[in-house]
């Protein structure tokens, strides 16, 4: 199996605190790897980085062999990277449908100025853009709901927005933060099933989630970080038995969710769990 994206030495510091201390891996295509550990550990930082939101101080990022890392983000996303966000950034103002419309006007020639003059082609590229929107749309389940107030929707069903209008740049790698965060236990579900269908396009996928049913169900790698710096890597067997894992983070996150399923909480602090 190819890696498509190789993480080497990634230092970010931010006003004196290491935020990642020199962090490598290697993320393989077509899989599904998982960025685990307590809440500060630099699992985000290192999505920005990837997606070329910071420069790091250190270190570099290879994406099928070419450095991306201090590459802006338009040039990152453009190569075939796409992202989601742990704190939600759908357009306001807009429908579920715009949303995902916008993506595309990105990833198709035709700009907003020449489409908003009404131009015969842009029209006829509006319509392509509109249908392929909705494609996109009926991927994550939201076709019904493509005329509504983007910001009107459920937190749940704008992780699924966010999702699509990631997927509409068609990327090869996609990064998601925490698409569970808050989210009931049938959603999170749903969202389990949607990242595996996502993998089974070919497209691979980078996860950060503190849920570990979800992280454990659907991960083919997991990479543990921990105070900025790699603790551990391997499946999911044998991250689950591996002692410094379970002293710095399992513990507490599985003792959490047992509570949580103890008192039948519907999981909707989940982004906080582990702290
Ligand atoms: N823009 C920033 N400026 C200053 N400190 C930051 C910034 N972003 C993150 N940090 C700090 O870097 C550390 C790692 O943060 P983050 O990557 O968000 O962790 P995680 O996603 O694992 O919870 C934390 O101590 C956080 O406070
Ligand atoms: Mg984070």
């Amino acid at each position: 199996m190819n890696d498509i994206l190789s993480i080497q030495n990634i230092s970010v510091e931010f006003g004196g605190l290491m935020a990642l201390a020199g962090v490598s891996a290697a993320i393989t295509e077509k899989a599904i790897t998982a960025i685990i550990g307590p809440n500060g550990a630099g699992k985000t930082t290192l999505i920005n980085v990837i997606s070329g939101s910071i420069t790091p101080s250190g270190g570099a990022v290879l994406f099928q062999g070419r450095q991306i890392s201090g590459s802006p983000s338009h040039l990152v996303a453009a190569a075939g990277i796409s992202r989601t966000f742990q704190h939600l950034s759908l357009f306001r103002h807009m429908t579920v449908l715009e949303n995902v419309m916008v993506a595309r006007h990105i990833k198709t020639s035709s700009g907003f100025l020449s489409c908003s003059l009404k131009l015969p082609s842009s029209r006829r590229d509006e319509r392509v853009i509109r249908q392929k929107a909705l494609e996109f749309l009926e991927f994550v389940g939201l076709a019904d709901q493509a005329h509504l107030d983007a910001l009107s929707l459920p937190l749940g069903l704008q992780r699924y927005l966010e999702i699509a209008r990631a997927l509409a740049l068609e990327p090869k790698l996609l990064l998601l933060d925490e698409p569970a965060g808050g989210l009931n236990p049938q959603e999170k579900e749903t969202m389990a099933q949607l990242i595996k269908d996502i993998r089974g396009r070919g497209i691979t996928v980078l996860l950060i989630e503190h849920d570990m049913s979800l992280v454990m169900g659907i991960s083919d790698h997991i990479v543990v970080l921990c105070f900025g710096a790699k603790l551990a890597e391997g499946t999911p067997t044998e991250i689950q038995a591996n002692e410094k894992v379970i002293e710095a983070y399992l513990g507490a996150a599985i003792c959490l969710e047992e509570s949580e399923t103890n008192l039948g909480r519907d999981g909707s602090d989940a982004g906080n769990k582990p702290s």
